[in-house]
């Protein structure tokens, strides 16, 4: 059985104030969800977000880590320092961070594993440029970049144009196949597999209802609190395995 997760991650947006009354929404409306629940908010956020949701049944992740536990890294955050706060999930490789700002398989791979060493549930996203998907190598560049994952299709996310959901359920069964031969029966079984991009209220129960889709990596509409309890339940909150 694998718990549905949604993941709500704010990219760079938020303030103090936002964060608060956003929690208390969303701890009121979608506190007692069967599915998991997660907010990444921006790196100064994290404190605040920590405080309200101590107690709660929503836990807090970040949008990245760095490779290394500490160092000459100027602007980083290494995962350690995350795990003090009591952050429990990182984002890593986001396609964000591949399109601006250099990340590759092999960065995002180094994040991952510096994340786990310090204890926190990664969120390893991957997923293909609209052009690497109409030349086929949709498949070629998920196995790739396989660890644990959010299948993020980059021509879907913040583009209004979300993957149908036979897109979506072949590419995790594709990703759920390759994590068989890899790491063997139950730690396939085991591995959830979001999908993100441009996942909406109106979609989400139709993007979830492919048996190897265990939850949402949600951009844009995780901004609204509303919107983002609406995604909550819409879903199912678990999935009984293959
Ligand atoms: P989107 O973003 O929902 O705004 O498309 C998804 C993501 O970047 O994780």
């Amino acid at each position: 059985v694998r718990r549905i997760l949604v993941c709500a991650n704010w990219k760079m947006h938020g303030t103090v104030a936002s964060v608060q009354a956003y929690l208390e929404t969303l701890i009121a409306q979608a506190g007692a969800a069967d599915a998991e629940i997660v907010l990444c908010p921006p790196f100064t956020l994290l404190p605040a977000a920590l405080l309200i949701a101590t107690g709660s049944s929503v836990a807090i992740g970040a949008q990245n880590c760095h490779w290394a536990d500490k160092g000459a890294f100027t602007g980083e955050v290494a995962a350690p320092m995350l795990a003090e706060l009591g952050v429990r999930f990182a984002i890593v490789g986001h396609s964000e961070r591949r399109h601006h700002f250099g990340e590759t398989d092999a960065t995002a791979a180094a994040r991952a594993q510096a994340a786990q060493r310090a204890g926190l549930a990664v969120i390893f996203c991957l997923g293909e440029t609209l052009a690497q998907r109409d030349a086929g190598e949709t498949f070629a560049v998920l196995e790739r970049g396989l660890l644990v994952g959010a299948y993020e299709p980059r021509w879907a996310i913040g583009t209004g144009r979300n993957a149908t959901p036979a897109q979506a359920q072949e590419a995790h069964t594709a990703l759920r196949r390759r994590a068989r031969e890899l790491f063997g029966d139950e730690a396939a079984e085991r591995l959830r597999i979001l999908y993100g991009g441009s996942v909406k209220p109106d979609n989400t129960a139709a993007l979830l209802a492919g048996n190897d889709v265990d939850g949402a990596l949600v951009g844009g509409a995780s901004l609204d609190a509303e919107g983002f309890c609406a995604i909550i339940h819409a879903g199912p909150g678990r999935r009984s395995g293959a």
